[in-house]
């Protein structure tokens, strides 16, 4: 089967290979020189000297963290789609001061009405999702960033497009930048990243209630051995450090954001003939396209043929389910092979 979803990815052979070379000890040297190695990969595609922190848990365990971590007075979750909806759900469930600042589903975030909010009233936390994977929008960060106060922290998942995006974190004001393996790095699921400025870990020293597993203070003195606090997933790490050669020495970082740029271009204009496409221009998404359903078809009957082709894409999120449908482009794809899909959804739909 090709995966053409939002992922998680297809994931090369190389790299799955390299899963089952030996264990070594979380607590030896060598651990401690494949945790560099990864560290400093991280940082280079993060575009961050800030502490990178690695956790053996989906991305969601480190949005979880960062809330957690850092908001002690309340916290403004900034929303269009459901991973932002979500983040918001995380942070009330833990407890947090939170009020849901919503956007239209498919229309980016305004950092006007972003300053408004704080002319009403003071945030010491800001979550914000990049890469809308829900609707396949991309949202504007460095606008957000630039009318935040000094003293408010700007949390953001770059769940679905770090490693396939620009997404410069320190030129961007980000706190704590969040994502995990199995999108735009084109790894398996089980292993996810946060960069922490510190200002974020100094917060993290006097905010309460912070657990075990994900505290923040915890993480920082094991990053100071080059250690993970618990045990990590070991073998995912092989693959991590593997593919963070190849990512950084080998494809280069600039060649793998054009490579995704030439395949959502494609799918863009691909969309936009027979189609449309659900965001709002200037905002869509480089690592998967929401095309809009404005021909009307069963959507769930386009995935059941293309799987019989060995093909899957994904079906619209939630309230979108048939109005819209996701066509992931990311990680090790390569152009020719979304035009191979392509051709193959316009031969089902005789286009
Ligand atoms: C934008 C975004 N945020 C968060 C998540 C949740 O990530 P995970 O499943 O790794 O916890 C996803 C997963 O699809 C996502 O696309």
């Amino acid at each position: 089967m090709k995966l053409f979803i939002p992922g998680p990815v297809e994931v090369r052979k190389d790299l799955l290979e390299v899963m089952s070379d030996p264990m070594i000890g979380h607590r030896s040297p060598e651990f401690s020189e494949l945790y560099d190695d990864v560290v400093s990969g991280l940082q280079s595609v993060m575009q961050t000297d800030n502490d990178v922190f690695i956790s053996t848990s989906s991305a969601t365990g480190l949005l979880e963290a960062s809330v957690r971590n850092t908001v002690d007075e309340k916290c403004l979750n900034i929303s269009n789609g459901a991973f932002g909806d979500r983040w918001h759900e995380i942070t009330m469930r833990n407890g947090k001061d939170c009020r849901k600042l919503e956007f239209d589903w498919g229309e980016p975030v305004d950092s006007d009405v972003v300053a408004e909010a704080f002319e009403e009233e003071f945030y010491d936390v800001v979550t914000l999702v990049h890469n809308e994977s829900s609707t396949g929008l991309m949202n504007p960060v460095k606008e957000v960033s630039k009318v935040l106060p000094d003293d408010t922290l700007l949390l953001v998942d770059t769940v679905s497009s770090m490693g396939g995006v620009d997404f410069p974190v320190d030129e961007y004001g980000v706190d704590i930048c969040v994502f995990g393996t199995q999108k735009c790095m084109g790894l398996p699921p089980g292993l996810a990243f946060c960069s922490v400025s510190e200002d974020a870990v100094d917060r993290s020293e006097v905010v309460g209630d912070k657990g075990y597993y994900f505290s923040f203070d915890i993480f920082r003195k094991y990053n100071g051995r080059r250690q993970t606090p618990t045990t990590p997933n070991i073998s995912l790490l092989y693959a991590l450090e593997k593919q963070l050669d190849y990512i950084v020495n080998e494809e280069g970082v600039e060649s793998r954001w054009e490579r995704h740029s030439v395949m959502a271009n494609e799918t863009r204009e691909w969309a936009r003939e027979h189609f449309d496409v659900f965001p709002a221009s200037g905002y869509e998404s480089e690592s998967l396209t929401a095309v809009e359903n404005t021909r009307d078809i069963d959507v769930g009957k386009l995935i059941s043929r293309l799987k019989d082709k060995g093909y899957v894409i994904s079906n619209g999120y939630g309230d979108l389910r048939e109005e819209t449908f996701r066509i992931g482009h990311l990680a090790d794809r390569q152009p020719k092979e979304v035009t191979e899909l392509l051709n193959i959804i316009e031969e089902i739909l005789d286009l």
